[in-house]
């Protein structure tokens, strides 16, 4: 468990009450990432850190960024951590399900309407495209600065990705929508190519291709009709960010990072809420901690093969939202919110 920064400590805590209920025997061990590594003097994934997760079947990750550390280059950031973990354990595969609980259509800013149903899962590329690309420097040229990020896609990266939403299609509504800018970006041309290769494997899902200008307009008018959406990294870090608003709050959506390194047949992976570090609420008691304790159950269900667990953990979480529970961020005027700690033991009562 790497709990992280802001108030990645408080909801990785209610996430773990919860997970050791419903599986005493996992073994959790704690280590410092991010900002709170960087305070101690140490790199963003320590060395012990990466150790311990060496010996791990999976990851419980709160959250990281700070700041305070705004203008500090990469390595020197927090976030640098999520980056060297994803990259060296080849966490490809990050999804990212988003999903109005019943009674809280209100909450959306947009209305309950068009909101009502939303059952959707971005299926992000998370080790390639522009934050990985080389050359990704600033630099000065004949005086002048400037600076290069490089996106770049290799087939197989592009196919590996393609083929779990296919396949993640296949099991649900049987709709797949592609994101990309091939009106304008060669690696998006080379990712169209390759969906519609592996699509004639898959003729049972409808494939749509979406430019990504227009897949973000989409997601706000007709929101429901989304299954499976499966993009480039920052396409994807960017139209997640806005499918989880969708929801009300940020803090409801779990996430996985699923990589190509098994451990006894079942996926590495990573698992975290995708809501970040919100450090004005950091040590108060009030984070949300849905997210976390969902991505406890895709930790169950992806890297324990553990489906019944997991799907406790989300049924109780479901009516604790049906009995009107709220944290801070989404409780209607009048009612009162529980603070994090009770949210999680609300969920247990209902396990
Ligand atoms: C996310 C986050 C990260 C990303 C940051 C913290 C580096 O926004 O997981 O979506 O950009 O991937
Ligand atoms: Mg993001």
């Amino acid at each position: 468990m790497l709990p992280g920064d802001g108030i990645g400590p408080e909801v990785t805590r209610a996430a773990l009450h919860v997970l050791t209920i419903v599986r005493p025997d996992v073994e959790c061990v704690e280590a410092p990432v991010g900002g709170a590594a960087l305070a101690r003097g140490l790199p963003a994934l320590p060395d012990q850190t990466r150790a311990l997760c060496d010996r791990s079947n999976a990851i419980l990750f709160g959250s990281v960024g700070l700041p305070q550390y705004e203008g500090k280059s990469l390595p020197q950031r927090p976030e640098y951590a999520l980056f060297l973990l994803r990259r060296d354990y080849e966490l490809y595969a990050n999804l990212r399900p988003v999903r109005v609980f019943a009674g809280l259509e209100d909450a959306s800013p947009l209305r309950p309407e068009i909101v009502r149903g939303i059952d959707m899962i971005v299926v992000r590329e998370l080790t390639g495209g522009i934050y990985y690309g080389q050359p990704k420097e600033q630099r000065s040229v004949g005086g002048v600065e400037e600076a290069v990020d490089t996106m770049i896609y290799r087939a197989p990266e592009i196919e590996r990705i393609v083929r779990i939403a296919f396949e993640l299609a296949r099991a649900r509504r049987k709709r797949l929508t592609s994101v990309d800018k091939q009106n304008i970006l060669e690696t998006s041309r080379l990712w169209r190519r390759v969906t519609d290769a592996i699509a004639r494997e898959y003729s049972d899902v409808r494939l749509e291709h979406l430019l990504v200008d227009t897949a973000a307009m989409q997601l706000v008018q007709r929101p429901g009709e989304f299954d499976v959406i499966v993009t480039e990294n920052m396409f994807g870090d960017i139209l997640s960010d806005e499918a989880a608003i969708l929801t009300g709050s940020i803090g409801t959506l779990p996430s996985a990072s699923l990589g190509v390194r098994g451990r006894e047949g079942r996926p590495f992976g990573l698992y975290e809420p995708i809501g970040g570090t919100a450090p004005s609420i950091a040590g108060k008691n009030v984070a949300n901690p849905t997210a976390a304790i969902l991505s406890a159950a895709m930790l169950l269900r992806h890297s324990l093969a553990d489906d019944a667990g997991a799907e406790r953990i989300e049924r109780a979480v479901d009516r604790a939202y049906a009995d009107g529970l709220r944290t801070a961020e989404l409780v209607r005027s009048g009612d009162s919110p529980l603070s994090t700690e009770a949210f999680a033991q609300a969920v247990v009562e209902r396990l």
